[in-house]
This record gives C-alpha cells, sequence and structure tokens, in this order.
C-alpha cells in the first residue's frame, strides 16, 4: 500500500466510545456513495467491531497469496475480527499488534483506492503511534463529544498528531445533541461546546456535528447493518456533506 493518490485519513480520540468507528464506517460508505474507492482498516485490534457495525458476517477470501478484503456498502474492509473466531478476545503484547496492522497494508490486495481510512482504538496507545510512524503521510480527524472533558482528553490525541506531523482535517463532533421527533427542538444532553472548542485548540475546523441516534435499520432488511446510517436520513445526509467536504479538503490542495 504505497501507492502515493491513496488518502489516508485516520480516526483518531482522547476518550473511548465517543464514536470513532461510528464515523469512520459511515464516512467510509459516504465516501463511497460519491463514487470514491474506499478502504477501511479496522486498527481497533483488541477492540475490533467494525464488521459487526457494518453487518458483514462473512470472512475475506486469499487469492494468489493475498487477502481480499471484504466489500460492504462499497466499502473494502479489513479487520482482526475476521480472523477471531466467535467473538474470543485477542490477547497480545504490544509489539503483535503493531505487526498485524503492518499487515493489513502489505499483504491485502486493496486494489487501486482513493481513500483509506483508518479507525484508531482510544486514545495515544501503541497502536495509534504505530500508525503515525508507519503513514508518516496520514491525515487525521480527530472525534469528541460536546463534554468539556472529552474536548480536553481529544486534545492530548490531537497534540500526538501535530508532534508527528500529521495534518488534522479537524475536529467532528458526535452525539452533539438530541433532537426531538415531535418538536424539532434540540437538547443539549451531553453538555455544549466541546467540538469547537477542541477545534480553536488544534487551530482547525469543527467539521460536523451528528446528532444522537440509532440508524433506522431493520434486521429483516438485506442491507441490514447495526450502525450505518441510510444516506436518506437526517444522520446520513450530514455523513454525505462531511464526505464532500473531506473530498474538497483532500482533493483540491495543490
Ligand atoms: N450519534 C450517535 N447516536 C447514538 N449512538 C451512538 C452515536 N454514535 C455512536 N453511538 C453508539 O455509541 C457507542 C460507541 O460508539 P463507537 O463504538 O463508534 O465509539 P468508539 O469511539 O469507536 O469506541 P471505542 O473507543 O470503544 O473504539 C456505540 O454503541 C455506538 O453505536
Ligand atoms: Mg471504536
Amino acid at each position: 500500500m504505497t501507492d502515493p493518490d491513496v488518502h489516508f485519513i485516520a480516526v483518531a480520540s482522547g476518550k473511548g466510545g465517543v464514536g470513532k468507528s461510528t464515523v469512520t464506517v459511515n464516512l467510509a460508505a459516504a465516501l463511497a456513495r460519491q463514487g470514491k474507492k474506499v478502504g477501511l482498516i479496522d486498527g481497533d485490534i483488541y477492540g475490533f467491531s467494525v464488521p459487526d457495525m457494518m453487518g458483514i458476517e462473512e470472512g475475506p477470501v486469499v487469492v494468489d497469496g493475498s487477502i481480499v478484503p471484504v466489500e460492504r456498502f462499497g466499502v473494502k474492509v479489513m479487520s482482526m475480527g475476521f480472523f477471531i473466531r466467535e467473538n474470543n478476545p485477542v490477547v497480545w503484547r504490544g509489539p503483535m499488534l503493531g505487526k498485524m496492522l503492518h499487515q493489513f497494508f502489505s499483504d491485502v490486495n486493496w486494489g487501486k483506492l482513493d481513500y483509506l481510512l483508518l479507525d484508531l482504538p482510544p486514545g495515544t496507545g501503541d497502536i495509534a503511534l504505530d500508525v503515525h510512524q508507519m503513514l508518516p503521510q496520514s491525515k487525521e480527524i480527530i472525534v469528541t463529544t460536546p463534554h468539556a472533558t472529552a474536548a480536553f482528553v481529544a486534545a492530548r490525541a490531537g497534540a500526538m498528531a501535530i508532534q508527528t506531523n500529521h495534518e488534522i482535517l479537524g475536529v467532528v463532533e458526535n452525539m452533539a445533541y438530541y433532537e426531538c421527533s415531535h418538536c424539532g427542538e434540540k437538547d443539549y444532553v451531553f453538555g455544549r461546546g466541546g467540538g469547537g472548542q477542541l477545534a480553536e485548540t488544534l487551530h482547525t475546523n469543527l467539521l460536523a456535528q451528528f446528532p444522537l441516534g440509532a440508524p433506522d435499520n431493520h434486521i429483516s432488511e438485506p442491507d441490514f447493518s447495526p450502525s450505518v446510517y441510510k444516506s436518506e436520513s437526517t444522520s446520513g445526509k450530514l455523513y454525505n456533506e462531511l464526505a464532500a467536504s473531506i473530498i474538497t479538503k483532500c482533493e483540491n490542495e495543490v
């Protein structure tokens, strides 16, 4: 994976559970809807979740000695979850994790890609550092909730990106508000302003604010997935807008 035309985007956060994986899978699907060739690496080797979140049930196949990623919603996906039986835990030490991640780049037949998104584990640990070293050209999106502490902790992930010379594309605020389905009023249940404050600290932009709400999917639908919002839903439309602004940022650079 040394194609100079691929845009690498790592999705990072300070705290866990703020929605990195949700943002990564939905941004990937939205980029694919806009005609881009998209790959997604679930870089959370211990805490992999992407296959389940996207409703992937099959595993990758090996053709001519290289692994062919699984495609879902137009996104080519690679995850540790494909190699683990029945949701058993991964019990490895740090260096093995880096090796696995390395293999996701070197032994996987990605084909031609425009974007390769990386869902990182929370914080500034081993894997995040490996990614910084392995992919010096990677750009980053930092995810936070609107809560001041989440934004404060996320600033450390941002500082790590800056220290390793990764360009920060911007901040995404997830779970920004709850919108009442009857009256449309917004309730800021997790507080307000964390995303904007973080963007200011990191001298970057607030790219998007996503509301609270699970995708309106039904398990009987053929394209069921627990975490991918439909294109025409409120969040789906916001993800389409985020994808468009990412494309502009990445492709209009000289
Ligand atoms: N906007 C949202 N509205 C409602 N639920 C959400 C939203 N975003 C994420 N969630 C839910 O919150 C939980 C955490 O989200 P997710 O797994 O994407 O976070 P994460 O930052 O990747 O977590 P981890 O740090 O464990 O990797 C999941 O159950 C997810 O479905
Ligand atoms: Mg995650």
